[in-house]
């Protein structure tokens, strides 16, 4: 089959991991009989040089015309690229919120997987290591606090901010069920976190999440909260299956989740809307110090394209080949510099990327 992919290099090390990704889907579509047409698409702080805006409508529509979009990384340093010099509403990070927002974007899928191969990275106890985890946070993406009023005003001569959460039913309804889809598909267990000790929003959310479970009887359903989620990803990660949880939250936890695998190099994304259609990107950042020197991993942006494979062109086969062949480079003891240790082969960006196709 033919499909149609928008590419986003983006800043720093973007271009150059997303490279490797387009490189792994040419070869799966050689072995597989498919093809992948891409075109570009600027945003972030490449748009800004370019065209004065990190998202142009032009691009928005050009993402908006393919069958899925493939990111790399955008954005930069705070204090050094003169991006951040210009009102927040021009800066990298609102072309990312913009394409969010302008394709529907509302269900962030971060998994955090603990690989075996990998465990020495892992900042938690030997114990907790060598349990494991495998755990998904589906982070709701286009409302809460991310896109509630805010305005910054002088207030009987007191300066200030306000920032609004608000999330409707709807909203949290069509997460919720995105998070009880996916756990039908894995161990059955959706965790929903929440502050509904405190928020308004929360106990809204809770409510309607109750509400979505009455329809998915095999899964066992806990609420959360959010302060106490934050201590349990660390004392015990292998507890979770499935996370369902709003915007702000979302962010947080998912980089603590992140964070406790010792490799976010290796943590894929994917944001989807109602239909096919999704945006995938690598959970880290756009990594300015090692830009341009072939050391980036390029694995988690490779496994976004395995994401893309299986969420948006239901190519599942495809999807597992690449999901297999990063397990065998591990096997193999090729490693980048990440996630690099005693007596394991270091390689560069573009060799990781060749060897990942080698074992395809
Ligand atoms: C993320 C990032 C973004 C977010 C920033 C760059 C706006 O932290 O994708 O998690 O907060 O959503
Ligand atoms: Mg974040």
């Amino acid at each position: 089959m033919d499909f149609k992919v928008a590419v986003i290099p983006g800043d720093y090390i973007g271009p150059e991991i997303v490279e490797q990704a387009q490189k792994v889907l040419d070869h799966v579509g050689k072995k597989f009989g498919h093809s992948f047409n891409y075109v570009e698409v600027d945003m972030g702080g490449v748009s800004i040089d370019k065209h004065g805006v990190p998202l142009t409508d032009e691009a928005l529509e050009t993402a908006k015309s393919s069958d899925a979009v493939l990111m790399g990384s955008i954005g930069g340093r705070v204090g050094v690229d003169s991006w951040y010099q210009l009102p927040p509403h021009l800066r990298p990070e609102a072309g990312l919120l913009a394409i969010r927002k302008g394709l529907g974007l509302y269900a962030n899928l971060r998994p955090a997987y603990l690989y075996k191969e990998l465990n020495s990275a892992c900042p938690l106890k030997e114990s907790v290591a060598e349990a494991g985890f495998d755990m998904i946070i589906v982070r709701e993406l286009t409302g809460g606090l991310y896109f509630g009023e805010r305005k910054t005003e002088e207030i009987d001569g007191v300066m200030t901010a306000i920032d609004t959460l608000k999330y409707t039913e709807d909203e949290i309804r069509r997460i919720a069920i995105k998070g009880f889809e996916i756990a039908m598909k894995r161990r059955k267990h959706v965790i929903s976190v929440d502050k509904a000790n405190v928020l308004d929003s929360s106990r809204l959310w809770r409510k309607i999440v109750e509400e979505v479970a009455k329809d998915y009887p095999e899964v066992t359903l806990e609420h959360m909260l959010v302060d106490n989620c934050a201590m349990q990803l660390v004392k015990d990660p292998a507890q979770f299956d499935v996370v369902i949880t709003e915007n702000m939250f979302g962010d947080i936890l998912s980089d603590e989740a992140s964070m406790i695998t010792g490799s976010i190099g290796m943590l894929s994304s994917a944001s989807l809307g109602a239909g096919k259609f999704g945006l995938y990107e690598p959970s880290h950042g756009s990594a300015p110090d090692i830009a341009g020197q072939n050391k980036a991993n390029p694995i988690a942006t490779i496994l976004s394209a395995a994401m893309m494979l299986r969420y948006s062109f239901d190519l599942d086969k495809e999807a597992d080949a690449i999901e297999a062949a990063v397990q065998k480079v591990l096997e193999d003891n090729i490693r980048t510099v990440d996630i690099m240790s005693e007596g394991m082969q270091l390689v560069g960006c573009k060799e990781m990327g060749d060897c990942i196709c080698d074992r395809i």
